[in-house]
């Protein structure tokens, strides 16, 4: 029988990723589906018991579930326990464990754009204190070969200062406020942006001005609607490499099919398939 995956969010309408993992399953000859389920708040509850009652395989939940799942779940790995929110479920015999791939699908994208496979003798700024950030700061400080050092800043310094409290990982880090950041952008060699500033259809806003970055850093937006941000052209003209959101949605999808499947999809051909339905979308 064809194996059932999706995506639990609300809304789940311009979701990619229906279309890269029916995509991935095509390629490797596997029979199983992917569907994305809009669910409502109030049907929350009855919605997961009825994915655990039609045995789906694995699912991914999207905003505004990732916190939410967790009550739900019959267990959770560590990471996803600490970063406090799950975008991953893998059915196991009928128990529902739960993962945060958002982290390390932004940590493998991250060593594959600077060609490494050692962070250590970086430094790191994380710019925001979000949900995002908090996958992505843990992720980066748990990692075997973590970052020298890894700093945040935030509109609201206090929440950088939460983050970097709730760390569960040892790590060099300070938080700082935007103009701090601003003014010691020289001593960073890879600069994030974790915040939704500079998204469609906000495109002209930046979290940071790049006055100070350095030449030859690499600045990473992971944002992927637009594909260029404001922040990432600033980068480009102050002679620094870039890198977009795509590699980390991609990548986190990636490691939810292994997850999943105990297989490696194709990567380049999931990236591929997620430029074209973007490009679509724009064209419409
Ligand atoms: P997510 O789960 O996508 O990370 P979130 O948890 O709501 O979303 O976090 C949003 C992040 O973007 C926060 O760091 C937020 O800054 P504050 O903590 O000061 O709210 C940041 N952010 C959102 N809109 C912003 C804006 N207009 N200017 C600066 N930072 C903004």
């Amino acid at each position: 029988m064809k194996k059932l995956y999706g995506v639990i969010g609300y809304p789940v309408g311009h979701s990619m990723s229906p279309t890269m993992h029916n995509d991935a399953f095509g390629r490797l000859n596997m029979e199983a589906y992917y569907h994305a389920f809009e669910i409502v708040p109030e049907k929350f509850a009855a919605a997961v018991e009825g994915l655990k009652a039609v045995d789906i395989s694995g699912f991914n939940v999207t905003v505004p579930y990732k916190v939410k799942i967790m009550d739900f779940l019959d267990e959770v790995d560590p990471l996803a326990k600490a970063i406090g929110a799950v975008n991953t479920v893998v059915n196991e015999n009928g128990r529902f464990i739960g993962y945060n791939t958002d982290g390390e699908g932004y940590v493998t994208s991250l060593l594959q754009a600077l060609n490494e496979a050692d962070l250590k003798k970086r430094r790191v700024l994380i710019i925001g204190a979000g949900g995002a950030a908090r996958a992505i700061y843990f992720t980066l400080a748990t990692y075997k070969d973590a970052p020298h050092q890894i700093d945040l800043c935030n509109r609201t310094a206090e929440k950088a200062k939460d983050l970097i409290a709730d760390n569960p990982a040892s790590a060099v880090s300070a938080a700082l406020s935007i103009e701090e950041a601003e003014a010691s952008l020289q001593q960073y060699d890879i600069i994030v942006n974790t915040t939704s500033v500079g998204m469609h259809p906000h495109i002209e806003n930046t979290p940071l001005q790049l006055h100070h970055v350095r030449k030859g850093a690499l600045v990473s937006d992971i944002i992927y609607n637009p594909l260029e941000t404001r922040l990432l052209k600033d980068a480009k003209n102050q002679g620094a490499f870039i890198q977009n959101g795509i590699g980390m949605f991609v990548m986190q999808g990636a490691l939810a099919f292994e997850k999943w499947t105990g297989k490696r999809p194709d990567i380049k051909a999931m990236e591929a398939i997620v430029l074209s339905r973007l490009q679509n979308q724009k064209d419409k």
